[in-house]
C-alpha cells in the first residue's frame, strides 16, 4: 500500500509521517514537501533510513511535477496536509495562501482522480466555520455553515469546497477533517504555544493579542494523528469529520499555565495590538468522529506538560529555527 502524505515535513504532517512509518511497516509512506520556511527534515532523522519511508521534494502547485509523480507511483491513499498555515502571515500576504492552499489542492485532486486513488483525506481546520460567541454552550458541528474570516481560513474553506466538488462531480472517494488548534512536539515557534515556551525560556516578553480573552480548543497532535488514521481507514466516503477534545482555554490561561510550569513571572506578558479580524472563540463538537471510534488521550493538562518537557529536551531544534530568517519575521510582526 502506498500512502502519499503532503506537507509531511511540517508540524502535524511531520508527526503523522513518524506515526505511520512506525505503526505500519507494510505501508510505504511518501512524504512530499516543498520545504518552505515551515518544513524541515531534521525531525525525521530517526525514521529516514527505514525501508518504508520515502521523501519527495515537490511543490503541490506544480501541475507537471505532481501529475508525473502520481502517474509513476500510483498512490493508494493521499493524506493532504501541505498548506500555508499561519493566520498572521495570511493577513500580511494572502497571495501565497491562494496558490498553495487552493490551486495546490486542485492539482492534487486532479492527479488523484486521474489514477483513481482509494481515498483522498483532506486535512482542514475548524477556522472555516468562522467564530463562536464567548458562551460555553455553542460548538462547531459538521453542519455549521462555512464563514471564514481570515485570508488563511478563506483559502482552506475554498479547498474544502473543491474537495467536496470532486466527490459530488467525479465520485472521488474523499474525507475532510476539520480539527481545532494542535500543539505538541515540532510545533513551529511562530504559533502561540511554542512561541510562548521558547520566549519564556529565554526571559523574553510574550506578545498577547488584545485582552487575551479569545478562546481556542487545544488538541495534542498525537490525538490528531490517531483521528486521521481512523478516518483514512474507516471514514465514510464524502463525509466531513470534526476533530477536537473539549479543551477550551483563553489565550491568557494558556500563556500563564506555561509561565507557571516554567517557574517564571507573569510580568513577561505584554498585551499588544490585536490581530485584525481576530476570531473570538473556537470549540469543536467531536460526537461524529467519536461514533466512528476515536477518543482523545491527552487533556490540556497532561498534553502541555509533555509538550513543555519536549521543548526543554529539544532546544537545538527550535533554537536553530529562531536564530535564522525567523528573527526578521518576528521584528516585522511585533513591536516588542
Ligand atoms: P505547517 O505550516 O507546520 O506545515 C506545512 C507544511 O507544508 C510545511 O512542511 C511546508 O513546507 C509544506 N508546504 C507548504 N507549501 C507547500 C507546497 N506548495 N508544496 C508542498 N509542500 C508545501 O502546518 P501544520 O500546522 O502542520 O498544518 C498542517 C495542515 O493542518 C494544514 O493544512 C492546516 O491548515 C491544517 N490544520 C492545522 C492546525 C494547527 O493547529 N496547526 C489545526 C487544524 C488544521
Ligand atoms: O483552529 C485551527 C487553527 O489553529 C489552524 O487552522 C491554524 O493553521 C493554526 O495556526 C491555528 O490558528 P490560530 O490563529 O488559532 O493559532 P495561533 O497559534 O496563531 O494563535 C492562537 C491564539 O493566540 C489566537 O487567538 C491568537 C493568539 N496569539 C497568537 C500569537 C501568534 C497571541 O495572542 N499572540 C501571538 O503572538
Amino acid at each position: 500500500m502506498k500512502i502519499l502524505v503532503t506537507g509531511g515535513a511540517g508540524f502535524i504532517g511531520g508527526n503523522f509521517v513518524k506515526y505511520m512509518v512506525n505503526k505500519y511497516s507494510d505501508y510505504d509512506i511518501y512524504n512530499l514537501d516543498l520545504l518552505t520556511y515551515a518544513g524541515d527534515l531534521t525531525k525525521h532523522q530517526d525514521i529516514s533510513t527505514k525501508k518504508n519511508y520515502h521523501f519527495v521534494k515537490a511543490d503541490i502547485a506544480d501541475h507537471e511535477a505532481i501529475t508525473t509523480l502520481f502517474d509513476k507511483e500510483k498512490f493508494d491513499f493521499v493524506v493532504h496536509f501541505a498548506a500555508e498555515s499561519h493566520v498572521d502571515r495570511s493577513i500580511a500576504d494572502p497571495g501565497v495562501f491562494i496558490r498553495t492552499n487552493v490551486l495546490g489542492t486542485q492539482i492534487l485532486l486532479d492527479a488523484a482522480k486521474k489514477i483513481g486513488v482509494t481515498k483522498f483525506v483532506h486535512v482542514s481546520t475548524d477556522e472555516v466555520y468562522g467564530e463562536l460567541d464567548f458562551d460555553t454552550t455553542s460548538f462547531f458541528t459538521e453542519g455549521t455553515p462555512l464563514q471564514p474570516n481570515s485570508p488563511y481560513s478563506a483559502s482552506k474553506a475554498s479547498s474544502d469546497l473543491l474537495v467536496r466538488s470532486y466527490h459530488e462531480t467525479y465520485g472521488l472517494p474523499v474525507n475532510i477533517t476539520r480539527c481545532s488548534n494542535n500543539y505538541g512536539p515540532y510545533h513551529f515557534p511562530e504559533k502561540l504555544i511554542p512561541l510562548t515556551i521558547s520566549r519564556v525560556l529565554s526571559d523574553q516578553k510574550i506578545p498577547v493579542y488584545g485582552d487575551g480573552k479569545n478562546v481556542r480548543d487545544w488538541l495534542h497532535v498525537f490525538d490528531h494523528c490517531t483521528a486521521i488514521d481512523l478516518v483514512m481507514h474507516k471514514g465514510v466516503n464524502g463525509e466531513v469529520y470534526n476533530v477536537g477534545g473539549h479543551n477550551e482555554r483563553t489565550n491568557l490561561e494558556v500563556v500563564t499555565t506555561i509561565i507557571k510550569a516554567l517557574g517564571k513571572s507573569e510580568n513577561l506578558i505584554e498585551f499588544v495590538e490585536d490581530r485584525l479580524g481576530h476570531d473570538k472563540r473556537y470549540a469543536i463538537d467531536p460526537t461524529k468522529i467519536e461514533k466512528l471510534g476515536w477518543k482523545s488521550t491527552y487533556t490540556f493538562e497532561t498534553g502541555i506538560v509533555q509538550t513543555i518537557q519536549w521543548y526543554l529536551e529539544n532546544k537545538e531544534w527550535w533554537q536553530q529555527i529562531i536564530s535564522g530568517e525567523y528573527q526578521k519575521y518576528f521584528e516585522n510582526q511585533y513591536s516588542i
